[in-house]
Order: structure tokens, then C-alpha cells, then sequence
């Protein structure tokens, strides 16, 4: 669409930043949105005119008519999720016929789901519950993308459109996979009913799968631009995130390429999206958690309940020697600062400007969860802001506490903000630069 670049949208925290109502202010500006990682693991949701969507597998870009929803090859597809999500929008009215569906992107399969959930069952282990488990969303991401990494035991969205090729392979993936789910104690499955249910995903999919790679590729031809959703986030990237506590695919920039077919310089522009605060959902490390009133407080504030799980989500002071490596990993050019009106009424804001290792400081993060979970977090005190700012629809509209607070986390990082969120709805947004 006429001026718009290219550009990637991505997590800098946990997840949950608010990439979906990002991704859905800037999707009229682009031809198609592309989900390019992860699966049924990402809840984005976005709010119209007080109305809440929860996306899960679509890209938040359908609730745009005229734009593409393409979901990449490097995104693990659980069709009965998909379908659901896709009667869901219907009912509500909205559009999904622009929707398209990479027939190499790999399926979600019912073994995987039961293999997720007997792990974390397993691993949880002792009467502690404190064992090796990492605390997934249970929507089988971690097994399918074994399973793709495996080869032989994995299905793609085109297997489902050929009954010959499709029984075919789940006749040779079966065997194992029965043994594999009578060890974990699970319900066998019967090889007919799983090619009718198969069949049945695919009849309805077949409409949506084609090769998205020379689909893309043909828009970027015509001078039409791309927008990428990244979902889960940085420190959940299985290579850069806060390993073994990680999803297993890469949620960075850099699964764009891999993801899609799109070579990463036709990236022109990264948007890096972060909460004014902290928040994770799951185990693993998090330096600046805080498990006081002003944690409660945040939760609240920020209703930080899962999108997908509905869990809790851990809360704390903003992370900025982690914001700034994530910054660094991604070639963020933009930043986009979210949920700033849930800390209003704070007398005092917490920056994390450095970690204390064993009596030394440094500004470095390590994506090594056993390191960083012994880091002591050093703090930066500045002025909190008294006034609630949803109403604020300028830089000027806010109280100046609040602009010295966004301005120190701009000079930390050297990357400047674009984009300041101050509440929920689309209209809440304050645009620095378009
Ligand atoms: P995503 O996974 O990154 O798309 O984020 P989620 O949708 O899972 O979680 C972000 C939550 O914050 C959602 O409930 C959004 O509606 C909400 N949200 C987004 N921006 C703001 C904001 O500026 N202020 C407030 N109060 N809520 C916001
Ligand atoms: P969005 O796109 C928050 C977390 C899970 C768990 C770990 C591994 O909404 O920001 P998995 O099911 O992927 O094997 O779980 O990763 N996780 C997320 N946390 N937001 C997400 O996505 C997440 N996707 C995965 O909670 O700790
Ligand atoms: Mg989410």
C-alpha cells in the first residue's frame, strides 16, 4: 500500500506486549500480514470500538478487508484450532476469505498435544511440583516441531489435500506413535478415523493452502508491502531466549527468513514492542520480578491474565539491559511502548539499568536461564506520574513524569519511540511517527 515499507513486528519481553493491537493499527498500511513462528501458543488480541477479538492462529491482520492474512511455512498449525477460529470470525461478521495457509507449514496433530501434556505431568514430578517442566501452553508446539525436526514422523498442511499421500503417511507414522502414546499412558488412535478427521481439515483448508512462498514473493514484485506478526516473543526464542524456559521455534526477526522464504533485507523496518513494564507467563528466570502489592497492583491494572491459558501472568519493573539485547538481536529500528497507563498512581518507577553477577557488574544479559536466574537486578529510581493518561492522544497530553520516563528508556536503549499505548482500543495510541 502506497508508502508503507515492509515491516516486522515483534516481542521484545515474554510475550504479551500488545503485539496484536499494534499489528492491527498498522495492518491497513500493508498488502498482506504474515505470521512467519509459533502456533495456537500466541493469544493477540485486539479491540474495535470496545469489541475484543482473541487471535490465536489468524493473523490480527483479518480484521482488515483488504488486506492478506498469510500464515508461513514456519508456523505449526493445529487445524481443528484454525477452523474453529475461522467459524468464530465468521459469526462475528468478519471477512476471512483473504486468508491463506502455507501447504508446507507443519500440523498439530492430537499426539502432540497429549505429548505436551504428559511431559510438563512427568517433568513436574516430586510432591514439591518445583520439577524440569516449562510450563506451555499445552497446545503441542514443542512436540510438532520435534516432529518437523524428526522429518519422518511429521504431516504438512498439503499432505491434508491427497487422501493416497495423506493414509500414506499416517500409516507410517502411526506404529510409532501408538507406543510412544501407550508408554505416556494415553488413548490409542485408530488410523481411519484420524485420515476421516484429516480429510475433513483438509477439504475445508484447501481453499487457503498454496505455496505462500511464491506468494509473497510475487507481492514484494508488484511494489506491494508486507507486514510480519511475530508471535510469542525474544526471550522465548529457542536460540536467543532464556533457554531451556523458551517456545521451540524462533519468535525474533530472525525466524522471518526461515518462516516465510523472504530474505531478511527485504525488511526494511522493525518494530519492537515492550509493556512499560514486565510480564511472563510460564517457569524460567525473570530478574525483575516483583511478588509484592505493586506486582498485585500491575496484575490488576493490566488485567494480566493469559490471552490463551487464562493463567496469571508474573509482573515487575521494566528489564532494560534485557530490552536493550533484544533490541540488538532483532536490528529494531522503533520502539513501541505499551500499557503505559497501568502505572499511573505509582509515586515512584523502577528502571533495571544493570545486573550485580557474583559482585561485578554488568550490562550484558545472558539467554542462559541457570546464569540469569542468579543475577540481582541494580535499579534506576525515577518520578512516577500521578494522572491517568488513556485520554492522552499526544506526547504533549501526558503528565512530564511520565515523558521523562519514556525519554530515559529511549536514551538507554538508542532506539527511538514510535509508538506509545495508553489503553486497550485502537483510538488509544499516541503516534510519534507514522
Ligand atoms: P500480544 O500477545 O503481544 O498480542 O498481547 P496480548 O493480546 O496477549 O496481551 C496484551 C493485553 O494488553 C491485551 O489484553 C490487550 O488488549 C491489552 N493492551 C494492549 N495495549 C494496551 C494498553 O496500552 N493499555 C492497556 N491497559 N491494555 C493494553
Ligand atoms: P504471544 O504471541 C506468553 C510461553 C509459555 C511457556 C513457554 C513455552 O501471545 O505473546 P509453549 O506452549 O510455546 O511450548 O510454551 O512459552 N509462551 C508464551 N507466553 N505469550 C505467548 O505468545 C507465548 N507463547 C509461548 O507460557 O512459558
Ligand atoms: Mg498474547
Amino acid at each position: 500500500m502506497s508508502g508503507s515499507v515492509t515491516t516486522a513486528i515483534v516481542g521484545l519481553q515474554w510475550g504479551d506486549e500488545g503485539k496484536g493491537k499494534l499489528i492491527d493499527l498498522l495492518a491497513d498500511r500493508h498488502d498482506a500480514v504474515v505470521r512467519y513462528n509459533g502456533g495456537a501458543n500466541a493469544g493477540h488480541s485486539v479491540v474495535v470500538e470496545g469489541v475484543r477479538y482473541a487471535l490465536h492462529l489468524i493473523p490480527s491482520g483479518i480484521l482488515h478487508a483488504d488486506t492478506l492474512a498469510v500464515i508461513g511455512n514456519g508456523v505449526v498449525v493445529d487445524p481443528a484450532v484454525l477452523l474453529r477460529e475461522v467459524d468464530g470470525l465468521a459469526e462475528r461478521g468478519v471477512d476471512v476469505s483473504a486468508l491463506r495457509l502455507s501447504n508446507r507449514a507443519h500440523v498439530v496433530l492430537p499426539w502432540h498435544r497429549a505429548e505436551d501434556e504428559l511431559r510438563e505431568t512427568i517433568l513436574r514430578g516430586g510432591s514439591t511440583g518445583e520439577g524440569g517442566q516449562i510450563g506451555t501452553t499445552k497446545r503441542g508446539i514443542g512436540p510438532a516441531y520435534a516432529d518437523k525436526a524428526h522429518r519422518s514422523t511429521a504431516i504438512r498442511a498439503g499432505d491434508l489435500l491427497d487422501e493416497g499421500r495423506l493414509r500414506q503417511r499416517l500409516e507410517a507414522v502411526l506404529p510409532l506413535k501408538s507406543r510412544c502414546l501407550e508408554a505416556l499412558g494415553s488413548p490409542p488412535v485408530e488410523v481411519d478415523a484420524l485420515v476421516d478427521t484429516a480429510l475433513a481439515w483438509g477439504a475445508r483448508l484447501r481453499p487457503m493452502i498454496c505455496d505462500t512462498t511464491y506468494l509473497l514473493h510475487g507481492l514484494l514484485a508488484d511494489g506491494k508491502s508486507l507486514l510480519f506478526e511475530g508471535a510469542n516473543a525474544t526471550l522465548l526464542d529457542v536460540d536467543h531466549g532464556t533457554f531451556p524456559f523458551v517456545t521451540s521455534s524462533n519468535c525474533t526477526t530472525l525466524g522471518i527468513p526461515a518462516g516465510t522464504g523472504i530474505p531478511g533485507r527485504c525488511v526494511e523496518r522493525v518494530l519492537g514492542v515492550c509493556k512499560a513494564y514486565c510480564t511472563r507467563v510460564g517457569s524460567g528466570p525473570f530478574p525483575t520480578e516483583l511478588h509484592d502489592q505493586t506486582a498485585e497492583r500491575i496484575r490488576e491494572r493490566g488485567n494480566e491474565y493469559g490471552t490463551t491459558t487464562g493463567r496469571p501472568r508474573r509482573c515487575g519493573w521494566l528489564d532494560l539491559v534485557a530490552l536493550k539485547y533484544a533490541c540488538m538481536i532483532n536490528g529494531v529500528t522503533g520502539l513501541s511502548i505499551m500499557l503505559l497507563d497501568v502505572l499511573a498512581g505509582f509515586d515512584e518507577l523502577q528502571l533495571c539499568t544493570t545486573y550485580e553477577v557474583d559482585g561485578e557488574r554488568t550490562d550484558r544479559f545472558t539467554p542462559d536461564a541457570a546464569v540469569l536466574d542468579g543475577v540481582t537486578p541494580v535499579y534506576e529510581s525515577v518520578p512516577g506520574f500521578a494522572e491517568e493518561v488513556r485520554a492522552a492522544r499526544s506526547l504533549g497530553d501526558l503528565p512530564s513524569e511520565a515523558r521523562a520516563y519514556l525519554d530515559r528508556i529511549e536514551a538507554f536503549v538508542g532506539v527511538p519511540i514510535e509508538v506509545v499505548s495508553v489503553g486497550p482500543d485502537r483510538a488509544e495510541t499516541i503516534q510519534i511517527s507514522a
